[in-house]
């Protein structure tokens, strides 16, 4: 169901307090912490004494103690202490995972096999580190299969229909946006441009436009996150394709991870520019980004419940669904990839020889 040998978000480093924070990554239960000395860990969530959840228990300083009988575990999984006895048996170990923390992002390694590292290093994201930009973020559960989730953020055609309050605009003007898509290996970008119109709510409330500004859309798909930088300038001040343009900008990086094969997390933030002369930029965007992405939930949950009511019912595509299609291809194409590597046959061991006798 979910390419492996990836990195995923598991949280925020905000999440991770003086308490063992539970979660369902990819249909694993992972309860997550962090140590005096400041490292993050993931461990199984079960104990191997009884099993009750290690995020019952409580963290300490050299890592979780389990809630029940009082066995303490390290971030690597290995038992260091069994209150009452000084023997810790061989098989105290309880399963972990790599979790690496970056930008205020704790990202997961999600490997096909067990216990093998990773590949390659976890993502950047800069703007979470950029003084020009303040940002803030939640994380929301979506009771419907990850998929949905890329496919409503690669199609930003939906913004005139769902988010007329906050950062939609004219539908007409959306859905004729100039519109151009690109894939170079796992990466799908969408690039969207619409000069001259309208700027909707959330623009108006956190910038002092002069009237209709030239906006643009670009969306960056990676197999774990999207990022999505969206904004507008006044008409003709700006270059739309210029990396480095001014005017008023949304920043959004958007993690979708399953969290089971029908339901998935979206951990989201979104950072912004604020612009002098408005008070509360930061609290403003992220209290329309909010409302705008519980405006996508209601969307993609209602979409599923009906997916479900009629299986087998075919659909269609029109313009707007070439972002979503390349994204969904990508995914095949991973998913393909860790199949057949899964039914290759493992690797024949050296046959062990026996050492030769030596005579002196
Ligand atoms: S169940 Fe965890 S210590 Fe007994
Ligand atoms: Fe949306």
């Amino acid at each position: 169901m979910f390419p492996l040998n990836q990195w995923y978000v598991a949280g925020f480093s905000w999440e991770l307090s003086d308490k063992p924070l539970a979660r369902t990554l990819l249909n694993n239960r992972v309860v997550m912490f962090r140590t005096a000395a400041g490292e993050v860990a993931a461990l199984e969530d079960r104990c191997c004494h009884k099993s009750l959840p290690l995020s019952c228990g409580t963290v300490e300083e050299r890592g979780v103690r389990c809630g029940y009988h009082g066995l303490l575990f390290a971030p690597s999984g290995a038992c260091l202490e069994v209150p009452g006895q000084d023997r810790i048996p061989i098989k105290a170990r309880v399963k972990s995972f790599t979790l690496v923390e970056k930008d205020q992002i704790l990202w997961i390694w999600m490997p096909a096999e067990d216990g093998t590292a990773p590949t390659h290093d976890a993502p950047d994201y800069w703007v979470h580190s950029d003084p020009r930009y303040t940002f803030k973020g939640d994380v929301f559960h979506y009771n419907a299969p990850y998929q949905l989730i890329h496919d409503n953020l690669l199609d930003l055609s939906h913004l005139g229909y769902v988010h007329l309050k906050t950062i939609g605009g004219n539908a007409k003007v959306h859905m004729n946006a100039e519109l151009k898509v690109e894939a170079a290996g796992d990466q799908v970008r969408v690039l969207r441009y619409m000069p001259n119109s309208a700027p909707p709510p959330t623009y108006t409330g956190a910038w002092p436009f002069k009237g209709n500004i030239d906006r643009w859309q670009e969306v960056e798909f990676n197999v774990s996150h999207l990022n999505i930088w969206t904004g507008g300038a006044d008409i003709g001040t700006e270059d739309m394709r210029d990396p480095h343009r001014g005017g008023f900008h949304m920043r959004g990086f958007h993690a979708i991870t399953p969290e089971t094969d029908t339901t998935a997390h979206y951990m989201w933030t979104m950072a912004t520019n604020p612009h002098p002369d408005k008070e509360d930029v930061g609290q403003l965007v992220y209290e329309q980004t909010a409302l705008t992405f519980y405006e996508d939930k209601v969307i993609i949950e209602a979409q599923y419940e009906n997916m479900k009511r009629f299986p087998n019912a075919p659909q269609i595509d029109i313009h707007v669904d070439v972002g979503p299609n390349r994204a969904r291809r990508v995914i095949e194409k991973l998913l393909k990839q860790n199949e057949i590597a899964a039914a290759a046959p493992a690797p024949l061991q050296p046959v062990a020889q026996a050492a030769p006798s030596v005579s002196v």
